[in-house]
């Protein structure tokens, strides 16, 4: 079987330029959110990543035109079918973010249990007790769970737990429903912001979207509309990530800092230096990084799409970091990897502690997931000697051809094609 594979030799200082596109995680949900219109909807610099294509496979094969251009994509018409091709769900998790644009057109969704990383349980829970609030009827089958409306009704919903997706299918949900639904406990994230941007062109009627209470006045219908989604703070994130690895300077062209306070603190030390203009981000770094203490959460606070790229950093650090990881129980798949270029990582529960007075060497390694393979790069990265990264599927999903970035800034990398 064949299969694309990383070639890295590590030690070369970055410099350079990168342009940051449109987040991932916010492109998804926008491109979801076309559904609630049969009217032209683009979705502008959208990354060319698999997810993004699964996203629009999808859309195709429930009966939309789905068309890119260049970095735009722009979908149309109502959708025939009502149901996720079980070989979609089960290969990307994003198809999740159908559920309430699907039930909120046409009054019925099935999906099949998703897949995507293996990162924890992901239920989806909060998504299907939000829907009933609303006035759905949720069935779950062996493999499968089915929605079903003839009108969606305002609700107050409390939600558990602040999930990002849950948070956007909610939304979706009750744009065109009967009435006010208020969401408490939303999440606040900067993809969710621009999402509601999209929705409010469309002619929704939506306030407090970042804060943790959104309120959605339902209306009748939505229009076409074109929106830019926010600049991808974890690309932005892991690029950096990198720098401070192994020593450069690199200008970020595009990224939005505002949204980036908590990925950007941990970054900042003696050994490194950031400043912004004119919507450029230059982060530079000696290489020489202090320890850490860093613990995930919901935004405004670190991101645990971050968790694995800055553990890499960690390994580098000059005496013991810890990373506690709060949002998904099992996300820590890169931290053997990571042993097996020399790192002294312990695991106690969800913390990580990271001991950075070791070498690091090159090795082979497997990515499982996106973000952890990412991780695994920016460790490759500024390793001693050569390594292997298997599993670039996993990082192709969320990178836009992470190995070109990094070679445009000095970065010794090639994707080779390996038989296994
Ligand atoms: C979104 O996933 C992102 N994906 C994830 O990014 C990101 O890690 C995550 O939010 C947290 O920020 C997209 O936006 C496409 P959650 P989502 O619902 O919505 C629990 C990446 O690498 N939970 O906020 O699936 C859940 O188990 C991906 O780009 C429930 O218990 O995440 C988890 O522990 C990975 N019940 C926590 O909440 C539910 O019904 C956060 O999950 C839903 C979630």
């Amino acid at each position: 079987m064949k299969e694309d594979v990383f070639v890295i030799d590590g030690g070369e200082s970055l410099n350079g330029r990168v342009q940051v596109c449109g987040a991932k995680n916010a492109v998804l949900p926008m491109l979801a959110a076309s559904v609630l219109t049969p009217e032209p909807v683009t979705v502008r610099g959208c990354p060319q990543i698999t997810d993004v294509a699964d996203m629009t496979e999808v859309l195709r094969a429930l009966g939309v035109r789905a068309e890119r251009n260049g970095r735009d994509i722009t979908v149309s018409g109502t959708p025939a079918l009502t149901e996720i091709p079980a070989h979609l769900a089960c290969a990307m998790r994003s198809s999740v973010f159908m559920l309430g644009a699907l039930l909120a057109e046409c009054g019925e969704v099935r999906l099949f249990t998703p897949g995507g990383c293996r990162i924890g349980a992901r239920p989806l829970d909060i998504h299907f007790d939000g829907f009933s609030r609303l006035g759905a009827r949720v069935e779950y089958g062996e493999d499968f769970v089915r929605c079903t409306a003839q009108k969606l009704h305002g609700a107050e919903i409390l939600l558990k737990y602040p999930s990002v997706g849950a948070t956007e299918n909610l939304i979706m949900a009750s744009v065109k429903a009967e009435g006010t639904t208020r969401l408490v406990g939303a999440a606040r994230e900067p993809e969710i912001v621009s999402l509601v941007r999209l929705l409010r062109k469309m002619g929704a009627d939506i306030s407090g979207e970042g804060t943790p209470v959104v309120t959605v006045r339902g209306v009748d219908c939505l229009d076409g509309a074109a929106a830019v989604p926010v600049p991808d703070r974890i690309v932005a994130g892991t690029v950096m990530a990198a720098v401070a690895v192994c020593g450069g300077r690199v200008e970020l062209s595009g990224a939005d800092s505002s949204v980036m306070g908590a990925v950007i603190s941990p970054f900042l030390g003696a050994h490194t230096f950031l400043v912004e203009h004119g919507g450029v981000m230059v982060f530079e770094s000696d290489g020489m990084l202090a320890p850490t203490d860093v613990s995930t959460g919901p935004y405004p606070l670190f991101p645990t799409d971050m968790q694995a790229p800055f553990m890499a950093c960690q390994c580098y650090a000059s005496g013991m970091s810890t990373m506690r990881e709060t949002v998904f129980e099992d996300r820590f798949s890169h931290v053997a990897e990571l042993r097996k270029m020399g790192a002294r990582i312990a695991l106690a529960g969800n913390t990580a502690f990271v001991d950075g007075s070791g070498g690091m060497r090159g090795a082979e390694l497997r990515a499982a997931d996106l973000r952890g393979g990412a991780g695994l790069v920016v460790a490759a990265l500024g390793a001693e000697g050569r390594s292997t990264v298997s599993g670039v599927r996993y990082i192709d999903r969320g990178y836009e051809r992470i190995e070109e970035v990094f070679s445009s800034l000095g970065g010794k990398i090639a994707r080779v094609t390996a038989v296994r």
